[in-house]
Parts: C-alpha cells; structure tokens; sequence
C-alpha cells in the first residue's frame, strides 16, 4: 500500500510541497485548508501532471479531516505568512490558536501520524502541536534547521563557485534571527569553511543567512518563501518514509540536552521510519552554548506568551 501525506494548508508552502513528493513519488497526498475550492482545484491539477511525469501518486483536495484519515505524516502549513515588515513572531497569536484547530482535527484523524510543523514561529508553533496532540516527542517535528542551512550552503557555494552538493552546513538554535550558525562543522569537500572563507566575509554571509527569509519577503511583497521551505519539509518525509535514517538540523523538543529542557530547539536529529529517532548531541564552545541559550530563551518567551511553555 502506498504511504499517506496530509498537508494541512494549501497556500504556497503546501501546494509546493505536494508538488515535490508527487515529484519524487514519495506518497499519495491530500491537501486540505479552511477554503473551500483551492485544495480541490490546486489537487485537481497537480493530479494532472501525473502522467507527464510518468509518477502514480494520488493527489486528493479537501476541506474534510475525515478524508486524511490515518495519515502516516501530517504537514501543518496552516497559518498567516509574513508581510513585509512583519517579523514571524507577529504571527504568533494567530498562529497558534489555527495550530491548535489543526493540530486537533489532524490527530483525531490519524492518531498514528508523524507530524511536521511548518508554520511560524516555528519552534512555539511546534511546541503548541506538541502539547495539542499529545503525542510523543518522537512524532512532533519542526522544519526549520534544514531551511536555514539550505541558505547558508548556497551562500556558500556561490562565494566559492563550487557545487552546492560539496557543501555541507550546520545550523542550531531558534528559526531564523536567533539561529547559531557552526561554521567551524560547516564544510566543502570536507574542508572547514573558515579555512576558505576570511572571519568578516564569513560574518557577513551568516547575517544574509539569518536574514534569508526577510529578503525574500521584501523581494515578494505579498507573501514569503516557499520553494526552499516546501523541499526542506519534503527532505523530513522522504527521511522518515524510506527510514533513512538522516541526520538533519530539525525542531525537537529538548529534555536535557544541550542543557535546555521542555522546548523545540533546533538541533542535529536523526530521523528514520520512527520519527525523531535520536538527537545528536556535539560539544559546543561556550560561545556557542550562549548562543543556544539565547535562542532557547527567545523562544521560551513566545511559548510563555501563548501559554504552552
Ligand atoms: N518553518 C519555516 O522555515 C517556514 C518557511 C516558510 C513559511 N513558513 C510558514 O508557513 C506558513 C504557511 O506559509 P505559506 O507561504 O504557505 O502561506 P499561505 O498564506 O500561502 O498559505 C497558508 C494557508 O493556510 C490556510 N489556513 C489558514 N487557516 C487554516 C486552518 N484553520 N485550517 C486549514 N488551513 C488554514 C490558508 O487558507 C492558506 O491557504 C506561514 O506561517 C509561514 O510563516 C515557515
């Protein structure tokens, strides 16, 4: 039987990650939102796309939880993008009362579901999925890590004109402008990169990495990212569907590690077949464990606001 991915919002994000599993054949879809029409209409042709690509996925539009029934992943994109201007904290009152809605119609659905939280901000987004669904942390996780390090390996790979596959990054900590970038374990052919690449150049491409998301904004004016955030999310599924067993900087809720306890952080996590199967944990300078920390707290203070922390 083929596997089943729910994405819950059907905006950019959503349609686009559709796009990318039917793509690569990973699952049979369903596109659900609150709008009656657009996940009917956006699922309708995408489906038609199949035969030209020769892939045979399943692709069904809803504004029924009934129809995403025992789903073996749930994307949730649901929610308000940034505008300009807006930072993706501003989303956060209104986020988090759709996450809840979502979050509980999703799980009553498919209670045996993976779930993985897009919507922003992020890391609080995720924790109120968690505490929503109550499900193990195993089975809640955040995209956000691999977005952000997407950037930075671009980033990268253009200062030096090599390969984007020859460069690999390592990102921890909160979504975006709390994010750590590790250049030290960021590396091109195995090279560290701050042997390539001079202190204050390397400072100025990890700022336009933290500040990726709000360049697109500007550029876009009505909306933000989504091509980058929908591949980033569709790496997660194709993980936990062919259990790869992959290491990705991810949103998992912390019990101790890193020192930090009871909150989504962005750390190195092994997912496979179960979810989050482990998360990695690596010895940071103390520079580096501030800036953890820091992250840590910011998104504390989110949490806290809609009571989730
Ligand atoms: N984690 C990341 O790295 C990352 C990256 C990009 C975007 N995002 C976030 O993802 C979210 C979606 O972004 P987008 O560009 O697709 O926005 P969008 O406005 O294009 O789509 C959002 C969709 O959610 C739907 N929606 C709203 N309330 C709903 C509900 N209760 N149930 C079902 N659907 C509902 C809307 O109708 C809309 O179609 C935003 O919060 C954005 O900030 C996160």
């Amino acid at each position: 039987m083929r596997k089943k991915v729910t994405i819950v919002g059907s905006g950019n994000v959503g349609a686009t990650a559709a796009h990318w599993i039917a793509a690569k054949e990973l699952a049979d879809v369903v596109l659900l939102d609150v709008i009656e029409g657009i996940p009917q209409g956006k699922a309708l042709d995408l489906l038609q796309a199949m035969p030209i690509e020769k892939r045979d996925c399943h692709i069904l539009g809803t504004n029924n939880y009934s129809d995403t029934a025992n789903s073996d992943i749930v994307i949730i994109t649901a929610g308000l993008a940034r505008k300009p201007g807006m930072s993706r904290d501003d989303l956060l009152n209104t986020n988090a009362t759709i996450m809840s809605g979502v979050v509980g119609q999703a799980v009553a659905a498919s209670p045996n579901a993976i779930l993985i939280i897009v919507s922003n901000p992020l890391d609080a987004m995720a924790q109120t999925a968690f505490k929503q669904s109550g499900f193990p942390r195993e089975r809640v996780i955040g995209m956000a890590g691999i977005l952000d390090s997407a950037r930075f390996r671009t980033f990268i790979a253009q200062e030096l004109d090599v390969s984007v596959e020859n460069v690999t990054a390592f990102v921890l900590g909160g979504h975006g402008d709390t994010m750590v970038p590790l250049s030290r374990y960021s590396t091109v052919a195995g090279i560290p990169i701050t042997e390539l690449i001079e202190p204050d150049r390397l400072a100025e491409i990890e700022n336009r990495t933290a500040n990726g998301g709000a360049e697109i904004v500007k550029y876009l004016k009505t909306g933000s990212a989504y091509y980058a955030p929908s591949a980033a999310a569709v790496e997660m599924v194709e993980a936990i569907l062919k259990d790869k067993k992959k290491i990705l900087p991810c949103a998992a809720y912390l019990q101790g590690e890193y020192g930090i306890h009871g909150l989504f952080v962005g750390v190195p996590c092994k997912l496979g077949a179960k979810g989050l199967e482990k998360i990695i944990e690596i010895k940071l300078t103390p520079e580096e464990q501030a800036a953890l920390q820091r992250s840590a707290d910011s998104v504390k203070e989110l949490c806290t606001v809609i009571g989730v922390a």
